[in-house]
């Protein structure tokens, strides 16, 4: 699937943002470890969400879809813990799953993680905490194979605050016999989301959100409701593209201050930004300033926000730069970006933005999901038309964009492989 669009609209108006993706696949796996019933609402509409649900469905939990954002999952019937279908092969969240497994059934096997080609993104770490619980772990075929006999409450100190290694121990934790305290633990509203949820279902988690999070376990977990927080990555996606389209957007349903990163980074960069009780209005100016940026672990600047920044810095006066410390390979978007006429350089981990482009229409690959996105940005900023190849990344983590792009006033198209893109080109131009 391809977007095809037309560039140079400010986008103004409205824009409600969805339930987020990260922290919705970390709270369904939370939902299979009890066998009572789970309602979930404000779940994301995006193609992690249904591959992750059809992997459910395979080893035997019930789901049922009340509407598009809710689901009630049943995982009373589980009748196998191994988990190695396609569908588990192309997520990255599949791992949960080992600790979801492993929590309820102290044994699990599951494929190898997929997701984005963003580095090498080991699971170490995951590894590490599993058999600090008590479970053995190996390879075999392709899947990681964990046992235990009892799980039993553990000290875990993480090597570097890993998000995904911090949602498994909890998960594999919250029913383990004793404490576990967990250090230098991630500290992403979604950890705290997934906390929550636990909690709600009857977990004693404390401290989600800070470096050190202590877990009581506790001998079962029952049912529960619980609706997700916002898209945090989603949200600043729409506030960037206000910024680099020189629009006035109102992005609605937000929590402003998982924004801070993004906000202040847009306000140094000569944006207007309005933050009120769930929204935050972002009003572009004819002159973007340059900035350095370093991607850090929460509450500093996400890395799934950097390559959207990176085309603000395309556009803005002055050299800006983005020092990448999370992954190794997030880089591949600047290259189609200068396709775009941009004057980039990317020099090991750091990506230099020499500004001043005026970015022109192009035919370009999405790399991976947020880089995918970044490249909608740039095609709505550029003159003339751009296709953004290869959006099925796009559509692991964005619900809707392009009808909420177009709610904004952005001419934007999703088309099908066998759409034909030259009467689209000139329809859209
Ligand atoms: C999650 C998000 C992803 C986001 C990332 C950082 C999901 C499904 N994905 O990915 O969108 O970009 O957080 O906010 O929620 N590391 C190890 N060993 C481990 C685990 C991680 O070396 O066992 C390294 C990684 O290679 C990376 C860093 O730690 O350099 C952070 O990774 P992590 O926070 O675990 O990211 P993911 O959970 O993969």
């Amino acid at each position: 699937m391809r977007y095809v669009m037309k560039g140079g609209i400010p986008l103004a108006g409205e824009v409600t943002i969805s339930g987020a993706k990260n922290a919705a696949l970390g709270i369904l796996a939370a939902a299979i470890l009890t066998d009572e019933s789970v309602v979930i609402e404000n779940l994301p509409d995006v193609s992690d969400v249904s591959v992750l649900l059809s992997a459910f469905r395979e080893i035997g939990v019930v789901i049922e879809r009340p509407d598009r954002h809710s689901v009630r999952i049943n995982a009373a019937n589980i009748h196998t813990a191994v988990a190695d279908s396609p569908y588990i092969k192309k997520l990255r969240a599949g791992y949960y799953l080992l600790g979801a497994l492993l929590g309820k059934y102290h044994h699990a096997e599951v494929s190898m993680p997929g997701g984005c080609n963003i580095g090498n993104r080991p699971i170490d770490q995951h590894i590490k905490g599993f058999r600090m619980l008590g479970a053995h772990s190996h390879n075999e075929n392709g899947k990681v194979v964990l046992d235990a006999k009892e799980l039993k409450g553990s000290h875990i100190y993480l090597d570097m605050a890993s998000v995904g290694a911090t949602i498994n121990l909890m998960l594999a934790a919250v029913m383990a016999r004793g404490n576990t305290i967990i250090e230098n633990a991630a500290k992403e509203p979604h950890i705290v989301d997934v906390a929550n949820m636990l909690n709600s279902m009857g977990a004693r988690i404390k401290g989600a959100g800070m470096d050190v999070i202590r877990i009581s376990g506790v001998e079962r977990l029952h049912g529960t409701e619980y609706t997700i927080i916002p898209d945090q990555i989603e949200a600043g996606t729409f506030m960037m593209a206000a910024a680099v389209t020189k629009g006035d957007v109102l992005v609605r349903n937000i929590i402003p201050q998982h924004m801070d990163a993004i906000s202040a980074k847009l306000m140094e960069m000569g944006c207007e930004v309005t933050e009120h009780i769930d929204s935050i209005r972002v009003m572009g100016r004819p002159q973007l300033y340059s900035c350095n940026v370093k991607t850090l672990p929460y509450p500093g600047f996400p890395t799934d926000m950097q390559p959207q920044m990176g085309v603000a810095l395309c556009m803005a006066e002055g050299v800006g730069t983005i020092t990448e410390s999370i992954f190794e390979n997030r880089f591949k978007y600047v290259d189609e970006l200068s396709k775009m006429g941009a004057d980039t350089e990317v020099k090991g981990s750091v990506a230099i933005f020499k500004g001043h482009s005026r970015l022109k229409g192009a035919e370009l690959v999405a790399p991976d999901l947020r880089a995918g996105a970044a490249l909608v940005l740039a095609g709505l900023a550029a003159e003339g038309v751009s296709v953004v190849d290869g959006v099925d990344y796009v559509l692991r983590g964005y619900e809707d964009f392009a009808e909420k792009l177009q709610s904004l006033g952005a001419r934007i198209q999703l088309l099908d492989d066998g759409d034909d893109l030259q009467k689209a080109k000139l329809k859209i131009g």
